[in-house]
């Protein structure tokens, strides 16, 4: 489904509820994540909420900072993003502060699939969801979130009538298959926790560490500057490695194949990084990354760059896809190994 990027939002006692059971709303936050979740949402095209959060907890949904609303209209965007809810009753009052406070538009839809298909056919790219449980739950359980910023406040509500963050499901993030942290931060006596969900934007969170690794590599006018890394299953770093790090010759992959046993079994469900497509040709070496690879029988490899024709011309991608390997490459990433690579390129 062609979709808009969501990140999904939420604050959560330490006992994981978004609320308490009262009529009054439960203050979850402080002054300074308030002020981070405005910048979050005046980086998005659109927020949605559920119909019960309108019902319940009557959000404005605006940027409060006009400064972030006076640069959203110099970058010729609507000072507010649009505002979106879900509802299957219709059941919603027009004098709601989501209807009534800012002047952009909102929508109302009646079905998650044909919301996320009309924002994108609008030209929404970023899709900020600001719960509550129920469409959390939704949009987890389909695996149709790529981000989660997720905050815990420092105590409990311990009443099982109160929403917690999610409903029961079957979510895709299992202890085999955890989600990617990314961040953690404290924010005064709260603490961000910032997770990587879908494929895409895990991929490009281990891309980029291959990219800044390949910064390390000691200069040279004859070979490339490249960071390979190496994350199994469980989505934990096994090994890394960058051209010359260990001898004037020695590539990424190699290096950071060479730290590892060959016979280690994370390497038969991990995926290797490396910021340029491994070599194919190799004069200097019995064995091409591509080989390294196949031989250690990793079977996914992302990378951002083909191999420029500088010095051979290479085929890695091609050769691994033939032997069963699944290759991804991300070239949105390839103008951060271009300038690494600046005078070769
Ligand atoms: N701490 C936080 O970060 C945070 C943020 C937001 C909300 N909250 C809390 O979360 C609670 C609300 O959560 P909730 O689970 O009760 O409600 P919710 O997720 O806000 O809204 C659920 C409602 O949305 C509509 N809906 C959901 N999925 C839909 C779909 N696929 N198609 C059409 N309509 C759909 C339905 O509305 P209809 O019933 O109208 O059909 C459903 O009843 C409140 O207590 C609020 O304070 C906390």
């Amino acid at each position: 489904m062609n979709r808009p990027f969501v990140l999904l939002s939420a604050a959560m006692s330490i006992d994981g509820y978004l609320d308490d059971a009262t009529d009054e709303r439960l203050v979850l936050s402080n002054a300074d994540d308030w002020d981070r979740v405005d910048e979050v949402r005046a980086g998005c095209d659109a927020i949605l909420v559920g119909a019960n959060t309108i019902r319940r907890d009557n959000p404005r949904l605006v940027i409060r900072s006009q400064r972030r609303r006076a640069r959203r209209v110099a970058a010729g965007l609507p000072a507010d993003p649009i505002k979106v809810t879900l509802t299957r009753s219709g059941d919603l009052d027009p004098e709601a502060a989501f209807f009534t406070v800012g002047d952009g538009l909102k929508l109302v839809y009646g079905d998650l699939d044909e919301a996320l298909a009309d924002l994108a056919r609008r030209g929404v790219a970023r899709l900020m969801v600001e719960g509550g449980s129920t469409v959390h739950t939704e949009f987890l359980t389909r695996d149709l979130a790529d981000e989660l910023h997720l905050v815990v406040a420092p105590f409990f509500v311990g009443d099982s009538d109160a929403p917690r963050f999610v409903r029961d499901g079957r979510f895709p993030w299992t202890p085999a298959r955890p989600a990617t942290l990314a961040q953690v931060r404290a924010i005064g006596n709260v603490v961000l926790h910032r997770y990587l969900l879908s494929q895409s934007e895990v991929d490009r969170h281990w891309l980029t560490a291959a990219v800044e690794l390949s910064r390390n590599c000691p200069p040279s006018s004859t070979a490339f500057a490249v960071g390979a890394v190496v994350v199994d299953a469980r989505g934990e770093v096994i090994t890394t490695g960058y051209s010359r790090e260990t001898d004037d010759r020695v590539h990424a992959e190699e290096a950071a194949l060479a730290k590892l046993d060959p016979a280690d079994p994370r390497l038969a469900t991990a995926t290797l990084y490396s910021s340029l497509e491994p070599c194919s040709r190799r004069a200097s070496r019995p064995r091409t990354c591509t080989q390294l690879i196949l031989d250690a029988g990793i079977p996914r490899v992302v990378f951002a760059l083909r191999e420029p024709p500088t010095f051979v011309d290479g085929q890695g991608a091609e050769l691994l896809t033939e032997a069963g390997v699944t290759v991804t490459e991300r070239p949105d990433l390839g103008d951060a190994v271009r300038q690494v690579n600046d005078a070769l390129t």
